[in-house]
């Protein structure tokens, strides 16, 4: 069965909702050191070698510009605790996002002091793909807390994990 473009949108958003993802805060700095920071699940793994992740960033995003022009990043996977960071990165914009959490600097990156784990990351690679740009890291370094309790995104509505199975 061939399905049109808007149908296989609107039933992959549907599946989508019940892919249980990981809350990452993308923080990065423009050249002029405005700092920006924006949610995103769209966060993978690439490889152990070299250590390396990767993020969609929508280029209607208003931190895209920083993205294309190049700036490392870093990646800040949210526990259950920083419910808070993420419902006010969705709410405020701008400098405003930098107003909840414990927001430090490393090599000129901003960086959540709380998160579960922060990846610092020097961009590597961009790659354009329909309305997203595909941005590839390479791992500079990575600062972990002592616990998991990762913040998950699921149908619409934040989460932690439950049982273990
Ligand atoms: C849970 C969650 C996950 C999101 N994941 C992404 C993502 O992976 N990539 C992306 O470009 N936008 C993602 N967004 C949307 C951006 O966070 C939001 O559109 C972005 O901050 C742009 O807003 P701004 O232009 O006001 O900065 C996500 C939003 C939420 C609430």
């Amino acid at each position: 069965m061939t399905q049109s473009a808007e149908m296989v949108a609107d039933q992959l958003k549907q599946a989508l909702r019940g892919f249980a993802q990981t809350v990452v805060i993308v923080s990065t700095v423009d050249s002029a050191g405005e700092r920006y920071a924006m949610a995103a699940t769209a966060v993978v793994p690439v490889s152990m070698d070299p250590p390396s992740m990767l993020v969609c960033i929508n280029r209607n995003a208003s931190a895209y510009g920083v993205f294309a022009s190049g700036a490392d990043f870093c990646l800040n996977i949210l526990g259950a605790n920083a419910l808070d960071i993420a419902q006010g990165c969705a709410m405020s914009s701008g400098p405003d996002r930098f107003k909840t959490g414990d927001w430090r600097m490393l090599d000129n990156i901003p960086y959540l002091a709380e998160a579960q784990a922060a990846i610092h990351c020097s961009q590597s690679k961009r790659v354009s793909h329909g309305s997203h740009d595909i941005i590839f890291g390479d791992v500079l370094s990575v600062q972990l807390a002592e616990t998991v309790d990762p913040l998950l995104y699921l149908e619409g509505t934040y989460r932690r994990v439950g049982d273990q199975l």
